[in-house]
């Protein structure tokens, strides 16, 4: 009780400057908020003469703390492992203390810090974060008190080295940031269809072929026509590569976790050494993205192999996990092998999914055997859960829940939160990315331990990761602007306490780490300031408008509409919501008071009958793919390609069945369903759409249908036309593809149908 009350006032003080200065920085702006935070009056200023004082043991962290201020501050200090008695940041390591735990004193004269085995180094990544300079340039820290400690023991953060390399100068500046956030966990996934990126000096291939593919995807997977850039591409960590990045992990308190996939996501591995599949036959590395047949086989020879492989890794990698991933293994190629067949005999298992479950048991206890521990994503559930295994749940948070209630460990990484490869702001503005959207205020909003557990299964709720799939990412700056400042975010949600959670307060102290990316040149993206666009349905007129929002920054806006044929309207200066009602592209800017445009907004707009209608839907859409549901389908936006989680309805269970009130008795002569086809996604075409109409609501009259083969021929915008008719009430039936077939990405699961708008004329 007492820390909330100190927070909360904390809170108050902080909340009460911003107000005065708004854009400028604040003393206290440390992410993640400390545990126990009491500013005090003052500053301790920092000087040549300054000393930090280090017994030999905390010498390195020391060192990086130097090394770090003199990079951000131009200031190089010296460290001495002599108590020096005046001017002084002084370092004490207590054992007795939690391992994350540490206090840091900052006063006029000194700054003491006490820290348990990681503490010392948190306390000064803080302190980092509390140095500015005053109006002479004069370095300084104010004055303080923190008592902070970590909530989750796994604060991790991953990173996809195989759909694009990055390298080990950029892995080891990732890590850095890791540190500034206290980040303690690198989960790193070295192996995928499409590169294998560890040397492993028994089976060479692996990074001879497997680490290069003849070709990548440069469109999006959900884009019909795929462009291939046919330049080979490829890349791999040598072992000395691999010692060094764990070694300078460790210095800055990380561990790294290795992630090597399988049975799944495994083409890299079979293309260098064909025997490993089911089939043998020789395939190339992958040049897309997605889920593909080629997996391990389950004969003995694949097995060793593995193990062979697992030698050189935990070799490497100290950590007490390994990540075996787990994901996404098809199960055609095992139900037509008879080696894989026999297997499910021999153990006496019903089906495949089973032979995954033996698959995972059989390399956890190898693992185990060497005093490692299993880690795998949620479908290592699949077939049953293996006792020791720790289970990262992607999926949602189900996978994560039903592990902790069998009293698994569990690190949370549900994609809806922690994916960092999803869109995050505005995708009509960003850069291409892999879909989704989870904008900063999503991910600082994630809750760790889902409310379903008992107390006693919490516990086993390690902590939270976030996600750097790289399909999308290619570059290095692209790498950090999808991180920043999402991670930031990540970083709060897993170290500080949950009562003090607050995002504007959150958002307020972000303004300084802007600076900082700006100074350490870090790409990082400014979505959060653009201009937020909200499109409703005024329910009293079932007109269509568009609000306005500036949230974090400030300047006036302007808009203009732009017709079919590019004719653009006057001007106007933005005051309040503005009518939609004709297709057209609206667009804004925002301008500062020196009249720079600080920020741009566009959005395309198809104007039918049905735009804005009432609608209601028969069956909600997914939770995960909601935004907005059910009037997404009558905003006048027709989702882009690729997909994002803001403009589509995902249905997967249901079908969708929607009722549209026009409003008023209107002839009717067509509609049009805006659907997609993204295979890669496991999204496909309907199997069956009908339209029926009426003029009471009541009584509904079939006006048109299409089934599966007309739907295939006309593809994803699906148009049913009748003989003009009267209505008012309007109602679109689409059902799914259902189970989608062997040979197709996603084969035996539910196919997904996706619904951006429907248009009646
Ligand atoms: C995953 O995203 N397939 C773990
Ligand atoms: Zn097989």
């Amino acid at each position: 009780m007492g820390r909330i009350i100190k927070l909360g006032f904390v809170f108050t003080l902080m909340l009460t400057v911003s107000a005065a200065f708004c854009q400028t920085s604040l003393e206290y702006s440390i992410i993640p908020l400390p545990a126990k935070m009491k500013p005090m009056t003052g500053y301790f200023k920092l000087s040549k003469q300054t000393v930090v004082s280090a017994s030999k043991p905390l010498a390195q962290d020391a060192q990086i703390f130097v090394d770090l201020l003199n990079e951000v501050n131009g200031l190089k200090l010296n460290v001495y492992d002599e108590p020096t008695k005046v001017n002084f940041i002084r370092l004490k390591h207590n054992p007795k203390l939690k391992a994350d735990a540490y206090t840091l004193a900052v006063t006029r004269s000194n700054v003491e810090i006490t820290g348990g085995d990681n503490g010392v180094f948190y306390a000064l990544q803080s302190l980092l974060q509390l140095v500015s300079s005053d109006s002479l340039g004069n370095l300084r820290i104010p004055c303080v008190q923190i008592n902070d400690e970590s909530r989750f023991q796994w604060r991790g953060m991953h990173l996809d080295a195989s759909r694009h390399f990055f390298s080990k100068e950029f892995v080891k500046k990732y890590i850095d940031y890791l540190a500034i956030y206290k980040m303690n966990t690198f989960h790193w996934h070295l192996t995928d269809d499409q590169g294998w990126r560890i040397e492993i000096k028994k089976y060479p291939k692996l990074t001879q072929v497997g680490s290069i593919r003849k070709g990548t995807l440069i469109s999006h997977a959900s884009t019909e026509i795929a462009v291939m850039d046919t330049a080979n591409y490829g890349g791999f960590y040598t072992q000395d590569d691999v010692r060094e990045i764990v070694a300078y992990a460790k210095a800055r308190h990380i561990t790294v976790v290795p992630e090597i996939e399988m049975p799944g996501h495994a083409v890299a591995a079979i293309s260098s050494y064909p025997f490993l599949s089911c089939s043998g036959k020789q395939i190339d590395v992958e040049q897309t993205w997605g889920v593909f047949d080629d997996v391990y086989c389950t004969k003995d020879s694949v097995f060793e192999f593995i193990e062979d492989v697992l030698l050189e890794v935990m070799d490497l990698f100290p950590s007490t996990y390994i990540h075996v991933g787990g994901d996404e293994c098809p199960k055609t190629a095992w139900k037509g092998c008879p080696t894989c067949q026999a297997r499910i005999k021999e153990m006496g298992l019903k089906n495949e999914e089973e032979l995954q479950s033996y698959f995972i048991h059989r390399i956890e206890k190898f693992l185990n055997s060497h005093h490692r521990k299993l880690i795998g994503w949620d479908e290592i559930l699949q077939g049953g859960l293996s006792p020791n295994s720790a289970v990262m749940s992607w999926q949602g948070i189900d996978g994560g829940i039903a592990a902790a209630k069998k009293g698994n460990f569990v690190v949370m990484t549900p994609d809806s939160h922690c994916y960092l490869n999803h869109y995050q702001g505005d995708p009509t503005n960003e850069p291409l990315a892999n879909g989704g959207y989870t904008p900063l205020e999503k991910v600082y909003s994630y809750e760790p331990i889902p409310a379903e557990l008992l107390p006693a299964q919490q516990k086993f709720i390690l902590g939270a990761q976030g996600n750097m799939w790289s399909e999308y990412i290619r570059t290095d700056a692209f790498f950090e602007y999808m991180l920043f400042p999402r991670m930031c975010a990540l970083a709060e949600v897993v170290w500080s306490p949950k009562a003090s959670k607050n995002f504007v307060n959150f958002r307020i102290r972000l303004n300084n780490h802007f600076d900082m990316f700006d100074k350490r040149n870090i790409n990082y993206s400014r979505a959060v300031c653009e201009i937020k666009k909200n499109i409703y349905s005024d329910l009293a007129t079932s007109k269509l408008y568009i609000e306005l929002k500036q949230e974090y920054s400030s300047g006036d806006i302007y808009y203009w509409f732009e017709d079919e044929n590019g004719k653009a309207t006057p001007t106007q200066k933005y005051e309040t919501r503005v009518l939609v009602d004709k297709s057209c592209t609206f667009h804004a800017i925002s301008r500062n008071k020196e009249g720079v445009v600080m920020n741009k907004v566009s959005q395309k707009f198809m104007h039918t009958k049905s735009t804005g209608a009432k609608i209601k839907l028969s069956f909600p859409p997914s939770s995960k793919y909601s935004y907005n549901s059910p009037h997404t389908l009558a905003d006048g936006i027709s989702g882009s390609i690729p997909w994002n989680g803001k403009e589509w309805l995902g249905f997967l269970e249901n079908p969708m069945e929607a009722v549209i009130d026009l409003g008023e008795v209107t002839e009717v002569s067509q509609v049009l369903v805006h659907t997609l086809n993204s295979e890669a996604s496991w999204i496909y075409l309907a199997k069956k759409a009908t339209v029926e109409v009426s003029e009471n609501g009541v009584d509904f009259v079939k006006f048109g249908a299409l089934n599966q083969e007309e739907i295939a021929k006309i593809g994803r915008m699906i148009l049913i036309k009748n003989n003009p008719v009267k209505a008012r009430y309007v109602k679109v039936y689409v059902e799914s593809m259902g189970m989608i077939g062997k040979g197709l990405p996603g084969a035996d699961h539910n196919a997904w149908l996706f619904i951006s708008e429907i248009g009646v004329e």
